[in-house]
């Protein structure tokens, strides 16, 4: 789905605005891999950067982890459940994204999450499917590429869980503060874009 380039192209400005050190976050991280290759991207950070990982599954690859440590982020992996974690986050997150996450959730959840997390970050992005014909095509297209039933599957469930119009922006009106801009657009062949911060003027 491409979500290293989208994030990069979309987070750019973060990294271009910034002179001191980053804070980052990623929530339902995985194994890294996302993370490393967007801040790949980015190239070296200031001393003092750090990345968050965040995800109840203990599945942060080591070779992710140095690689990033190679670029100058201290990594801080917080294995734990994500309502959990968002209590307790420290204050001056400058982005907090997540990837194929926000969908495993109900509407009342990510309300809660998003109120949680307006408390703690300066911006906010996801990519998440997108809930059209398009995703279910290419989901079904999936069974002509010889995948596993079971991926075909939650390929499907996946869409079928996604986002459209504007329906993160819905559940973000209350829960991230009135001023802070925001963008909600399809992005890509099948992926669906939420960001929104309190930085004025960059989107
Ligand atoms: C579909 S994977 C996405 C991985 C990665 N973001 C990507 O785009 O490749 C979803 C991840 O979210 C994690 N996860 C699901 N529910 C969670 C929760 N409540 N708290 C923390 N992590 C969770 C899972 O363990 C899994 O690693």
């Amino acid at each position: 789905m491409n979500h290293a380039w989208l994030l990069e192209r979309h987070t750019r400005w973060i990294r271009n605005k910034k002179d001191g050190p980053i804070r980052i976050a990623e929530l339902g991280s995985g194994d890294g891999s996302l993370a490393c290759r967007l801040l790949k991207q980015w190239g070296p950070v200031e001393e003092g950067s750090q990345v968050i990982f965040v995800d109840q599954a203990p599945c942060l690859e080591k070779d992710h982890a140095q690689q990033l440590t190679a670029l100058g982020w201290q990594i801080e992996n917080q294995v734990m459940d994500v309502f959990q974690w968002a209590e307790k986050a420290p204050p001056d997150i400058d982005l907090c994204f997540a990837s194929l996450f926000i969908h495993h959730f109900s509407f009342q959840q990510i309300g809660q999450l998003f109120q949680k997390l307006s408390r703690h970050t300066k911006a906010f992005l996801c990519l998440e499917p997108r809930r059209d014909w398009k995703g279910l095509i290419g989901a079904k297209a999936l069974c002509c590429l010889r995948c596993h039933p079971i991926t075909l599957n939650d390929a499907l469930i996946s869409v079928r869980a996604g986002f459209r119009h504007k329906e993160l922006s819905h559940i973000a009106d209350g829960n991230f503060p009135p001023n802070w801009e925001r963008v909600e657009r399809p992005v890509g062949p099948f992926s669906h874009l939420f960001l929104t911060t309190c930085f004025q003027g960059v989107l």
